[in-house]
């Protein structure tokens, strides 16, 4: 698999993985090319072959923070969140078609970014999270808290699928975001994960 900076010809096959991946969620055409005009190396692709199986966006910032992901990221436009000069790499999301074989698109997305961004002077690489095994875990666990939630496994690694794919890729949570996006399944919740 590569990884490369995106193209303005990407941008249709871009929003047919964006869909699959976040069905009515889907960041559409005007915004992949929008934070491609903001911040251009902050969008990538990755091609299995010549065919587009991956897409990531980030930006960069001066601070990180417990508010929403629509407000760290100017609703995913990043026109008014990107700070040219911030030394903190924040991603703005990241969608692949299912079942690629190997290992999988956010292991190449989080290796071009960590190179990318940290090789090049970055302090941290951040994510949001959200925390899709909250609310099942919390049904059967009505009196715990998103911090319980939270705490890692014996493992050093954590309960929810999604925080685990970002441990494997050597992230570790920061803490805990009560209203983080509209996600049923984490019940709004999210975590703030960061790589250094
Ligand atoms: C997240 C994503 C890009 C990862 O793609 P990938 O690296 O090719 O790998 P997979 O889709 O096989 O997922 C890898 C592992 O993470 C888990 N995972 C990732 N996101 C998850 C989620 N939202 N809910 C449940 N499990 C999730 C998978 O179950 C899988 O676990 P396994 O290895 O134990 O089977 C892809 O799953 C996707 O597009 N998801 C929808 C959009 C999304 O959640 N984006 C991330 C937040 S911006």
């Amino acid at each position: 698999m590569n990884v490369r900076t995106l193209r303005p010809a990407d941008i249709p096959a871009v929003a047919e993985v964006e869909k699959i991946a976040w069905g009515e969620n889907a960041a559409t055409p005007e915004t992949i090319a929008r934070r491609a005009a903001v911040f251009e190396k902050g969008s990538i692709v990755v091609l299995d072959g010549e065919v587009i199986v991956g897409y990531a966006a980030s930006q960069l910032t001066d601070h990180i923070s417990t508010a929403t992901w629509s407000e760290q990221t100017d609703d995913g436009q990043i026109e008014k969140s990107h700070v040219p000069s911030g030394s903190l790499a924040y991603g703005v999301s990241m969608s692949a078609r299912p079942g690629i074989s190997g290992k999988g698109v956010a292991y190449h997305v989080i290796s071009h970014y960590a190179e990318m961004y940290l090789g090049g002077g970055c302090q941290a690489l951040c994510v949001g999270s959200r925390v899709p095994g909250f609310a099942k875990w919390r049904a059967a666990n009505p009196n715990a808290t998103l911090q319980d939630y939270l705490k890692p496994l014996d493992d050093g690694r954590s309960r929810d699928p999604e925080v685990r794919l970002y441990n494997s890729g050597d992230f570790r949570v920061l803490w805990g975001l009560p209203d983080y996006y509209p996600d049923p399944k984490s019940r709004g919740h999210g975590a703030m994960m960061v790589r250094t």
